[in-house]
């Protein structure tokens, strides 16, 4: 009997023992000397919660985002590749997010289309794009996620170029990384038929990049939701936002695309500060633990959303496994708030947070 699923970290020992380690590190990985990766999650411990006694809070975690009521301020993130980790893939994720009453954003590469996705599991649904392809190829998926139904898309900016995942080169995994034989072995290979092992020529592959022309088009062509993943600096979130987006999450693409770029948590203030009155401001990346999301909440953040953490989920027990996740950091939630005193995450504040360290981080 393996040992139960009680945290993130659990569910990531087994995504290691059941995937080829190609794919664990696939997941796991980060860009380069995985500097920024392990940022995103130290950044979290450097804030502490202050408390509040004398009440006795009746815990509503639900809130919306962009007009979504959700069951909790949690959404999955858009990752690829996730029917490589499982079968029951982005459909699987998905459905899990819907039973916990939040959504799932999809992942262009996730492969699974939009039609698919939107046939098999409930919404409301996001789609993810990024640049590749150009606009031509940009209006086609917009039509197609439009028809299928979705009302939300994102737009993901900090690429290209992919960033560089020395763990995958180190697998004769060369972006960009596709469905291949090397990364799915022994695992599903029924769903990536006729896939072909990627090319071996490495180095990068020039395409273009969005630019804030490219999300004020955008705008006029999607009907729905705009939200702009990757914004690190408060001048690109005004950016954003006057180019049309209603949203932006605050991401460094999970430490996977510039090392070196700023834990996310670090950048939020910045970002609220500058479109925190006007924009829905989210982030992502490091987010492990209920009181992660609490402190992200207590900074500005409407809600957060999680990458690595659903993807063991799935990888250790598809479907089922991603409700588990989704079910420890709901059941977490309601404990750090009631721990600290708050009703709902409408409640959390600047207020309730200090540094971890404040003496030592003074001298
Ligand atoms: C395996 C994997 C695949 C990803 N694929 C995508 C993708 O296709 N599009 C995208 O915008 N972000 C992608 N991301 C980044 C996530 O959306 C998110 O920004 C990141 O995982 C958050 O950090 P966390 O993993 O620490 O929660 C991917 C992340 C991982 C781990």
């Amino acid at each position: 009997m393996p040992s139960p699923i009680l945290t993130v970290a659990d569910a990531r020992r087994r995504a290691r023992g059941v995937l080829p380690r190609a794919l664990f590190d696939y997941i796991d990985g980060g860009a380069d000397g995985e500097v920024t990766l392990a940022a995103n999650e130290r950044a979290f411990r450097e804030v502490a919660l202050r408390p509040r006694m004398g009440v006795d809070p009746d815990v509503d975690l639900g809130t919306t985002v962009l007009g979504h009521s959700l069951a909790m301020p949690v959404l999955l993130a858009p990752a690829g590749m996730v029917q490589l980790v499982h079968p029951d893939g982005a459909v699987g994720a998905a459905r899990a997010a819907a039973s916990a009453g939040t959504l799932a954003v999809l992942s262009k590469i996730a492969l699974c289309s939009p039609e698919e996705l939107a046939a098999n599991a409930p919404g409301p649904h996001w789609f993810q794009l990024n640049s590749a392809g150009g606009r031509e190829e940009v209006k086609r998926l917009i039509t197609r996620a439009r028809d299928a139904g979705f009302d939300g898309l994102v737009v993901t900016m900090d690429g290209p170029p992919p960033g560089n995942h020395e763990r995958d080169l180190r697998h004769g995994v060369v972006p960009p990384v596709k469905p291949t034989p090397a990364l799915a072995a022994r695992r599903q290979k029924a769903t990536v038929q006729g896939a072909t092992r990627v090319l071996g020529s490495g180095g990068l592959h020039r395409s273009s990049r969005f630019t804030w022309a490219d999300i004020a088009w955008m705008r006029e062509e999607w009907g729905g939701s705009l939200v702009v993943k990757g914004v690190l600096v408060g001048a690109d979130a005004v950016a954003a936002r006057d180019a049309g987006a209603d949203a932006v999450i605050v991401s460094n693409h999970g430490g996977r695309a510039l090392d070196g770029a700023p834990a996310t948590l670090t950048v939020l203030p910045e970002i609220v500060a500058a479109v925190g009155d006007t924009t829905e401001v989210l982030l992502d990346g490091g987010v492990r633990r209920a009181a992660d999301v609490v402190k992200a909440l207590c900074l500005g953040a409407r809600a957060v959303l999680i990458g690595r953490p659903f993807i063991y989920g799935l990888a250790a027990a598809g479907q089922p496994g991603v409700e588990r996740i989704l079910s420890i950091f709901h059941t977490e939630l309601v404990r750090v708030l009631r721990l600290v005193g708050c009703e709902s995450p409408a409640e959390l504040d600047t207020s309730m947070i200090q540094a971890m360290h404040p003496w030592t981080e003074s001298k």
